[in-house]
């Protein structure tokens, strides 16, 4: 899977890219992540990617042309790509589109959106709008991180032997994990508190403590 990212920002990625299961994945050839700096495209000798709004207000939105020229630069990257605008009022990402997206394997766009908010027109070429939750970040750098983490963690070779099972039980959002504890059995704080690990986990009863897990599996709200 190629991914393409236009962003303003484009050294906001090679750290967290390069790092853990998202640098595993490069090294196993299950994606390949191309940054694209908007600024590139942008227009004049000052390399111009904003512009007031017509019809007034505050602040600055993304020109059209640097991000259609960027995006038609990402096509030539990538091929049958899907292009996701990364924005507060999209569809809020979840698992289930984490592992349809790795299931497609297809190649994708990830338009990072900044300042006050882009030109709409931008929309032309967007197959999806996407928001990583009901919150206003400075710009869709750290959602686009979100989006490629979540997926490319699903895609083959990359957690290890059990990913279709992953993706599976994840879509049903039925795995979340159940507390877990290790050595040592009782830790004791510098104020004297003693914190101990749950008697049913040092039982050897494997079905008490299956029940015991099932029962703690849940989510927090
Ligand atoms: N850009 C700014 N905030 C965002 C969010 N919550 N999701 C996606 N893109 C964003």
């Amino acid at each position: 899977m190629k991914i393409a990212i236009i962003t303003l920002f484009p050294d906001m990625f090679p750290s967290i890219l390069d790092t853990s299961m998202l640098r595993k994945a490069q090294e196993i050839n299950a994606v390949e992540y191309h940054l694209i700096s908007l600024r590139d495209f942008g227009l004049g000798p000052r390399k111009q990617v904003d512009d007031t709004p017509y019809g007034g207000g505050n602040g600055m939105l993304l020109k059209i042309e640097p991000l259609y020229a960027a995006t038609a630069h990402a096509r030539s990257l990538t091929k049958n790509a899907k292009v996701l605008l990364m924005t507060p009022k999209g569809q809020t990402w979840n698992q289930s589109l984490a592992a349809e997206y790795a299931t497609n394997n297809q190649d994708l766009i990830l338009i990072c959106g900044h300042y006050e908010g882009y030109d709409e027109r931008i929309l032309t070429l967007v197959d999806a709008e996407i928001s990583i939750g009901d919150y206003v970040l400075t710009g869709g750098e750290l959602p686009a991180l979100t989006v490629i983490d979540a997926i490319t963690r699903l895609l083959p070779g990359v957690l290890g032997g059990e990913n279709s099972a992953a993706i599976e039980s994840f879509s049903h959002g039925d795995n979340l994990e159940y507390p877990q504890y290790t050595r040592p059995e009782a830790f004791t704080t510098p104020d004297g508190q003693t914190l101990k690990v749950p008697d049913v986990l040092l039982s050897g009863h494997h079905a008490e403590i299956d029940a015991w897990r099932a029962a703690h599996a849940t989510k927090k709200n």
